[in-house]
């Protein structure tokens, strides 16, 4: 850190500054600080405390009300601010005006990077890259605090199954193990080394729990799950958030079992502070607590801040009914004393440990962090690793830059706007740098570079445009059409009963196409789309997600073959909404589908088909598009000699498996390896991955890859939070993607 940094932004701040006391040192020192605030504070200054307000940039009269509310207590952290100069203000008024000088805390949500932005988290995770995933993290909270901003609302840990969900885009893939390795090491990334460092920001795990539950994929909706179901799929993440030692948590929207989770003493109280010892804080969703009332579980805003303040929610986003209905709470002995103490403890707790007492403002004079060299590099090298390649036949891919006229199509190939994703933070769009704009610099002088888009938006309906690329297309000898969603279509409450490509796009893939001429598909998405028609009549396609910043040079860079793709995806892709929920960890039926499928051999959709009392569609494969984990390589991998051990005296078990680069390309393939056990107290799911590698071969290189199976990585969760490894059958696999690889039965002893 450069010494300028240390360096507070005037001499006001400075007076001030001198007045703090250093930070407590250890956990000890700050416990103690806490209780000896805690002890000064007034029922109201303790409810401020649990008070977070929205900064509203407009009108004049709404700042002045914030500032007044901190001169007086009112209000214990802000989100959304507008710049550093304005948190210093606000920070100023705290640490200066107000009676005890609390601090605030900003938070923003920084959810895939600050003003360099890296893909949708969706994108992140299919990299299957702990190190690089924690590394954006870093340059995200590194952005963000020269803001001011001390703390994001992130990672997104939910778990979901359906891709109407708008919200996939947030999440890290559908299953619970990836998900809790890539969101501890967010966690890693944004809070650092050392939470008290100027540019480290506290993490908030959200949305606590289920919230990717939702009833039809719609957001908000209602969720049921059962405990044990709860605890197997949709607490892992949440629970390795907080091993990795996440300082926050979100509650979220979601009705859970009949009770919201931002009142659930169940969620709140019993799992995330009695069983896991969680001693940072909790946050409502914004307003969730006011919307206990149309959840039909308050009757007025009276009740839901006893219903929260009960449930454990220790801090109100934005609706203010902790702050309102407190003290009458108390003084009639709905809610205690303790609980309020506990609640403001808990953020004193983290403001301390964040170094807010010593050091609360935000240096605005040193030289910008934004955007660096090294940040490019970064989102450029996981933008990359977040692309699949989903096809590839007859090798059109990678192109080649010499002597041809290739033409760049398509809605999406110059929309630096829904390159962005859906939490865009400080980003400006015209940073975020498209595969037009980049393209010319990736072939010779002598290639000639055909521009049409065909399509207005991607969401457009008007055809006149694509004659325009037809004829382009014809005059090409390779097309690049760059399709998909607009990055307006997915995200918080922006959901989809139908997920093939907006508007007219089927009618400008079908028109190119019917040229002949060898097809590239880049399609753009904050989720998985339904696009089987247009992936039958294209020869290649790339997956690129919202790639944000650096979209255009990491896509060009694996056109070019630059890098060779080693992405994989981490959701099933669906071959229609009507198989969804579809999920490769699910369980087996007392009838299973594809298996009998395949053994009678008939095709789907005809009459023939309808013999068979099998779990399945009559109208559509039970196999998905593109299963998880799937993702091709300009290279082969060959995986042979699959070997596990004998359990050691802790009853691991060692499994190894050769993997050979048989192709003509230097690559990497993410290793991945599942287990199934055949009979269990509950019924388990017919795969379960419980470890994966990303390998690097040079062209005929062979290398051995072992893994450690734990007898603990085989247990789960039965009813009433009990968790057991049970004795008996299981079978192991280790291959490319969660439908292949060589497999090995084991037994697990008693
Ligand atoms: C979202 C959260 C977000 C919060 C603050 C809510 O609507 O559900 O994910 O962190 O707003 O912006």
């Amino acid at each position: 850190m450069s010494l300028r940094r240390l360096l507070l932004p005037c001499a006001s701040v400075l007076l001030a500054a001198s007045a703090f006391a250093a930070t407590p040192a250890s956990d000890a020192e700050i416990e103690t600080a806490v209780e000896k605030l805690l002890s000064k504070m007034t029922l109201a200054e303790k409810l401020g405390q649990m008070s977070q307000r929205h900064y509203a940039l407009k009108p004049q009269t709404e700042i002045t009300i914030s500032e007044e509310a901190v001169r007086q207590s009112q209000v214990g952290s802000f989100l959304n601010p507008d710049s550093a100069e304005t948190v210093n203000q606000l920070q100023r008024i705290a640490v200066e005006e107000s009676r005890l000088k609390i601090p605030l805390i900003f938070g923003l949500d920084v959810i895939h990077g600050y003003r360099t932005l890296f893909p949708i988290p969706l994108g992140q995770s299919c990299s299957w890259n702990p190190e690089l995933i924690a590394a954006a993290a870093r340059v995200a909270a590194i952005e963000a605090s020269s803001a001011g901003i001390r703390w994001t609302f992130a990672p997104m840990l939910d778990v979901t199954h359906d891709p109407r969900w708008g919200r996939v885009a947030e999440t890290l893939g559908e299953d619970p193990f990836l998900t809790s390795q890539l969101g501890a090491a967010m966690v890693r990334g944004f809070q650092g080394q050392n939470l008290a460092d100027p540019q480290s920001i506290a993490a908030c795990a959200k949305h606590y729990v289920g919230y990717g539950a939702a009833e039809g994929g719609r957001d908000y909706n209602t969720t049921l799950i059962p405990e044990a179901e709860l605890r197997n799929i949709y607490l892992p993440s949440f629970k390795a958030a907080k091993d990795a030692g996440i300082q926050t948590f979100m509650s979220a929207f979601n009705d859970l079992n009949g009770v919201p989770t931002s009142a659930n003493p169940f969620t709140l109280r019993q799992i995330l502070r009695k069983e896991w010892a969680f001693d940072g804080f909790v946050v409502s969703d914004w307003n969730s607590v006011k919307e206990l009332i149309p959840h039909g579980f308050a009757a007025d805003e009276r009740d839901a801040a006893r219903l929260g303040i009960i449930g454990g929610v220790d801090m109100e986003m934005v609706s203010t009914n902790f702050r309102e209905h407190g003290e009458a709470l108390l003084h009639d002995g709905a809610i205690s004393q303790a609980m309020i103490d506990d609640a403001v403890r808990r953020i004193l707790r983290v403001k301390f440990r964040l170094g807010l007492f010593s050091n609360p403002y935000t240096d605005t004079k040193s030289p910008s962090v934004l955007l660096t060299e090294e940040n490019l590099r970064i989102a450029r090298e996981l933008t990359t690793q977040s692309m699949v390649l989903l096809k590839n036949e007859p090798r059109v891919l990678p192109l080649s830059p010499e002597g041809k006229t290739i033409a760049v199509l398509g809605p999406l190939a110059d929309s630096a706007t829904d390159m962005r994703g859906c939490w865009s933070c400080a980003a400006k769009i015209e940073e975020c740098r498209t595969v037009y704009s980049v393209f010319k610099d990736y072939v010779s002088p002598t290639t000639r570079v055909l521009y049409a888009p065909g399509l207005a938006t991607a969401g457009s309906k008007d055809t006149k445009g694509i004659a325009a690329a037809v004829k382009a297309a014809r005059k090409a000898d390779v097309v690049v059409l760059c399709i998909g969603e607009g990055h307006e279509l997915s995200g918080e409450a922006r959901c989809r009963a139908f997920l093939d490509l907006p508007g007219a796009q089927q009618e400008l893939v079908d028109a190119v196409a019917a040229t002949g001429k060898p097809l590239v598909l880049v399609i753009f998405g904050g989720r998985p789309l339904t696009f089987s028609r247009a992936a039958d009549s294209a020869q290649a396609i790339l997956y690129a997600w919202h790639p944000g910043t650096m979209a255009g040079p990491a896509i060009c860079d694996l056109l070019f073959g630059r890098t060779n793709p080693s992405g994989k995806l981490t959701t099933t892709f669906p071959r229609t909404v009507g198989q969804i929920p579809i999920y490769y960890n699910h369980k087996n039926t007392g009838r299973p589908t594809s298996f009998e499928e395949e053994k009678l051999g008939l095709p789907i959709g005809t009459p023939q088909n309808t013999i068979g009392y099998y779990s399945r569609y009559l109208d559509v494969h039970s196999t998905p598009a593109f299963p998880f984990g799937f993702g091709l390589s300009y290279t082969t991998f060959a995986y042979t000699d699959l070997k596990l051990s004998q359990p050691d005296a802790n009853g691991v078990l060692t499994a190894t498996v050769a993997i050979t680069n048989t192709g003509a390309r230097e690559g990497t393939e993410v290793v991945q390896l599942y287990t199934r056990q055949f009979v269990g107290s509950l019924t388990r799911p017919i795969k379960e991955l419980k470890g994966f590698q990303r390998v690097a071969l040079k062209v005929g290189e062979k290398r051995t890859v072992t893994f450690a199976v734990t007898p603990q990585s085989l247990g789960y969760f039965v009813d009433g939070g009990k968790f057991i490894v049970e004795p008996g059958r299981y079978q192991l696999w280790i291959g490319g993607d969660s439908a292949s690889g060589l497999s090995t039965p084991f037994v697990l002893k008693p």
